[in-house]
C-alpha cells in the first residue's frame, strides 16, 4: 500500500474508533441518567408503600412516617426535570418508558413536576402539624399527579 494511503486508512480507523468511543460514552451517560430517574421513581413507590398501612388503618397514624414519605417524594421530584435531558429517550441499548411527549411538551411535563412538588410539600406541612385528617384528604392530589403524568408521559408496559 502507498504510504499516504496507509496513513489515511490508519487515520480513518482511529477516527472511527474515537467516534465509537464517544457514542459508547454518551450511551453510558444516558444509561446512568435513566437509572437515576428510575431510582427516584422507585423511591416514590417506596414512599407511598410506607404510608399505605396507615392510610388503610392497618397501622396507627404516625406523623413522622407521613412527613418522611412526602419529604422523599417532594425532594426526589424537585430534581426530576434534570433527569430527563434531551436525547435520553428510547433508543438502542437503553430501556426506558419515557415517551417523546416529555420533550415535545416540556412545559406540560414540568407543570406536572411542579404540581406534585407543591402537593407533597403541603402534605409535609400537614403531617408536621399533626393534621392527620388534612393529610388523608390531601393524599389524593399526590397520587392523581403520579397517574396523570404516567398516562401522558410514560409508555404502557
Ligand atoms: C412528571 C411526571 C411523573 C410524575 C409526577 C411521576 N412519575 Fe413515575 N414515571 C414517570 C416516567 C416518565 C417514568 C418512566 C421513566 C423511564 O422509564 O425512563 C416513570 C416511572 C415510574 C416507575 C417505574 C420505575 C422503573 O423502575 O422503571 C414507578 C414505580 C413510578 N414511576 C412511580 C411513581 C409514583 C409513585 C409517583 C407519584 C408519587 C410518580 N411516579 C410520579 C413520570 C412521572
Amino acid at each position: 500500500m502507498h504510504k499516504k494511503i496507509r496513513l489515511a486508512v490508519v487515520a480513518g480507523v482511529m477516527a472511527a474508533a474515537a467516534g465509537a468511543a464517544i457514542v459508547a460514552e454518551a450511551q453510558t451517560n444516558v444509561a446512568q441518567t435513566v437509572q437515576a430517574r428510575k431510582d427516584v421513581m422507585r423511591g416514590n413507590g417506596r414512599a407511598l408503600a410506607s404510608i399505605q398501612p396507615m392510610l388503610r388503618n392497618e397501622q396507627p397514624w404516625n406523623a413522622q412516617t407521613a412527613a418522611a414519605a412526602m419529604t422523599s417524594v417532594r425532594d426526589g421530584m424537585r430534581g426530576l426535570p434534570s433527569l430527563f435531558p434531551a436525547g435520553s429517550g428510547a433508543q438502542a441499548g437503553i430501556e426506558t418508558r419515557a415517551l417523546p411527549a416529555i420533550w415535545d411538551q416540556r412545559a406540560a411535563f414540568e407543570a406536572q413536576v411542579a404540581s406534585i412538588v407543591t402537593a407533597a410539600d403541603q402534605l409535609v406541612t400537614l403531617a408536621q402539624a399533626g393534621n392527620e385528617a388534612g393529610f388523608r384528604a390531601g393524599m389524593g392530589a399526590v397520587t392523581q399527579v403520579c397517574g396523570s403524568c404516567h398516562t401522558t408521559f410514560r409508555a404502557p408496559q
